[in-house]
């Protein structure tokens, strides 16, 4: 049985003072949890949040990361800088990088890639359009996404590879999208992994769904097979909410 793994995107959000008060706020609730819990913060709060952190159960992720090993790259952050600091995580290829900051598939490949050879574990995020939904063609998408992703992957290396199935028309807009169809989507997911890898990788590969999960809609979501845990943007930011998250999955 896959554990399940619950990770906070906290986006552009959170001063130093608030990460503070809400990580300072998230450890107790965290403490007994059996889920895996990680916090993705803003590259500003990665130093706050691998401080107060240090010798719990939380995990820190960074939100982004450049491939490049270093160069002149302006405003770019990259995978070593984020290794040295003590950065466990970092999603890559989410669906606002890819709709506001020109992300395609081969720079997300690129990322991941330099993120797995630094030695960090990477959430991959996949996801089609409601246009794309509409048009019947979520299954080749989303294949199309993770196949282009994890381009030059292997066996090995895609132990730390997690993917979030993220509908882009769910995200922040208060519309999950039902538990069968994330279900089924994530399932979908897993079988593209195992034409890419074999069935053990892809028994063992941990795929989240992400989109409007909180609170209230966490325990069918989770109560899924093929749904191992949750991608959290907005429930993420209040330590109540992302705790009745990590209470639930943790009943698995
Ligand atoms: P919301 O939970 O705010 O919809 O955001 C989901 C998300 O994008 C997580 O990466």
């Amino acid at each position: 049985m896959r554990k399940k793994v619950i990770a906070g995107n906290w986006k552009m959000n959170k001063n130093r003072k608030e990460a503070k008060e809400l990580i300072e706020a998230l450890k107790p609730i965290a403490q007994d949890k059996t889920c895996g819990v990680i916090i993705c913060v803003p590259f500003t709060n990665l130093e706050t949040a691998l401080t107060l952190t240090d010798g719990t159960n939380i995990k820190v992720g960074a939100e982004n990361v450049h491939f490049e090993k270093s160069g002149a790259f302006t405003g770019e952050i990259s995978a070593d800088m984020l290794t040295e600091m003590g950065v466990e995580y970092v999603i890559v290829g989410h669906s606002e990088r890819r709709q506001y900051f020109g992300e395609t598939d081969i720079t997300v490949n690129k990322r991941l890639l330099a993120g797995l050879e630094a030695g960090l574990k990477v959430i991959l995020c996949v996801g089609e359009t409601l246009e794309e939904r509409e048009q019947g063609i979520t299954e080749e998408i989303v294949a199309k996404q993770v196949k282009i992703a994890l381009q030059g992957t292997c066996e090995k290396c895609i132990k730390n590879v997690i993917i979030a199935y993220e509908p882009v028309w769910a995200i922040g807009t208060g519309k999950t999208a039902t538990a069968e169809q994330a279900e089924e989507v994530c399932a979908f997911i897993r079988k593209t992994i195992e034409g890419l890898f074999n069935k053990e990788v892809a028994d063992g590969i941990t795929i989240q769904y992400g989109g409007s999960m909180n609170e209230k809609n966490c325990a069918e979501l989770l109560s899924k097979e093929d749904i191992d845990g949750g991608l959290i943007g907005g429930a993420s930011l209040v330590a109540e909410k992302f705790g009745v998250l990590l209470e639930e999955a943790s009943k698995y």
